[in-house]
């Protein structure tokens, strides 16, 4: 996109989260919050993306891809200090700059479109997102004169009893002229009461110097949503998970009970997928089609789960692919494995893939069948039509080859089986 650039608030230390972790690095669905900002402004087009850092900037920094810019902010002076340090990398630029929070994961890039179209169409001096709250309470209330104008932004601290009962809440989402940005950025005065400089202040003195200001609503706070404690982490999280649910519905995978099922935001399932209750499905999962998952299945990353599996009742799998057609049906754990097509894992079988200082890992080719609690000590090689009987314990590097029947503890080959 010509003439625009963004820039994305993130320096900030978080102190409500009261966490170790940044808070623009905490998680919802499975990826951490300003990673979805960052796509919600990259869907708009081709054009520079600052991130202004400070709190942890190293690890922020090392999280970003390589299309961004990182922009030290040196000391944690509010939101228009944030901007100024960011301010050297506009000298004579000319355009429109977009003005994002880290900290608003739930924005949609559709919104952000529409927020830029806007802007674009009316040449206002800043057009910014705007949000309808139930409970307004720590947001930046929108300051209205009698013709419906925008003449302010006022912070929660800052308000009046009466401008307290405003609902129309301020999103940190704003497109700016660079020049009317910039070039007023600079005289924001330090809010006492915070000391903090706000980039919220610039909207009364572009309205007081006769500049067009411009709103557009949002969803109201399901997407507005602006996250500074852990409880606002969890409200972005249901939103999400309910936008992720949907989405899969819609693709055609059945979700039995919505309100019991989480599924990260990176994870694909096949069509005809049948998803049961209580079910978590968490990172880089695939599941092929025509599966039923759950009820009570852990899937976690790495899992790879073929077509027509079934993977049930207490089951849980990680760094493990399934092949097509397998059966996994009762209370077992496989981790750190490759099994092949058409494999029955039967009651109760675990891959013992943790020796104590490392993983280690199980293979089982096609057509084989893991007998009820058969415990499978990695490492691990288990040959086509196989069959371990139940109750048994394949030792590490045991040889189970093709066809073979073991069984006992520790498991000892005892016939073969006829491999056609
Ligand atoms: C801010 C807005 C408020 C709005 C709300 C929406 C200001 C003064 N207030 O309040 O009007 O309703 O967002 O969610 O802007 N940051 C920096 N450097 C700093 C301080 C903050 O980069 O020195 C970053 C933070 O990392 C964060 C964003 O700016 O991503 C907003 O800061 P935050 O402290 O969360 O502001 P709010 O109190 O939520
Ligand atoms: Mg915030």
């Amino acid at each position: 996109m010509a003439n625009f650039k963004a820039i994305i608030l993130a320096a900030g230390k978080g102190v409500r989260m009261n966490s170790d972790l940044p808070k623009v690095l905490h998680a919802v669905c499975g990826k951490p919050m300003i990673d979805y900002v960052i796509d919600a402004v990259r869907s708009l087009g081709s054009f520079k993306i600052y991130v202004v850092l400070g709190h942890q900037s190293e690890a922020v920094k090392q999280h970003l891809g390589k299309d961004i810019e990182a922009v030290i902010q040196k000391k944690l002076l509010g939101t228009a200090d944030a901007i100024r340090s960011a301010q050297h990398h506009f000298k004579g630029f000319r355009g429109d700059v977009l003005v994002v929070c880290g900290d608003t994961p739930l924005l949609k890039a559709e919104t952000l479109k529409a927020l830029v179209k806007a802007h674009r169409a009316s040449k206002a001096a800043c057009t910014f997102l705007t949000a309808e709250a139930d409970n307004p309470f720590g947001y930046g209330r929108v300051i209205r004169d009698g013709e419906g104008d925008v003449t302010a932004i006022c912070e929660e601290k800052d308000l009046t009893e009466d401008q307290k009962d405003i609902r129309e809440i301020n999103v940190g989402t704003y497109c700016f002229k660079s020049e009317d940005l910039f070039g007023v950025v600079k005289a924001i005065k330090l809010n006492k009461k915070k000391n903090e400089f706000y980039l919220t202040d610039i909207i009364d003195m572009l309205a007081k110097e006769g500049k067009k200001i411009r709103t557009l609503k949002a969803q109201g706070l399901a997407e507005g949503l602006g996250i500074n404690t852990r409880e606002d982490l969890s409200r972005a999280g249901a939103v999400l998970r309910k936008r992720i649910l949907k989405k899969f519905m819609n693709e055609g995978v059945t979700i039995i009970d919505p309100e019991t099922t989480y599924i990260d935001c990176n994870v694909k399932i096949g069509r005809d997928t049948v998803i049961f209750p209580c079910t978590m499905i968490e990172g880089d999962v695939v599941i092929g089609k025509k599966c039923l998952i759950g009820p009570f299945c852990h899937l976690r990353p790495g899992a790879r789960i073929g077509n027509t599996v079934e993977v049930r009742n207490f089951t849980e799998v990680s760094r493990a692919t399934i092949g097509d057609n397998c059966f996994m049906k009762h209370f077992s754990f496989v981790g750190d494995a490759v099994i092949g097509k058409r494999v029955n894992i039967g009651a109760g079988v675990v891959t013992a893939n943790f020796d104590g200082k490392q993983k280690n890992f199980t293979q089982i080719a096609d057509d084989a069948f893991i007998g009820s609690d058969s415990i499978l000590v990695a490492p691990l090689k288990i040959g086509k039509k196989a069959i371990t009987a139940a109750g048994c314990v394949v030792t590490k590097n045991s040889k189970v080859p093709a066809g073979s029947i073991v069984m006992g503890v520790p498991a000892k080959i005892n016939s073969r089986r006829k491999l056609r």
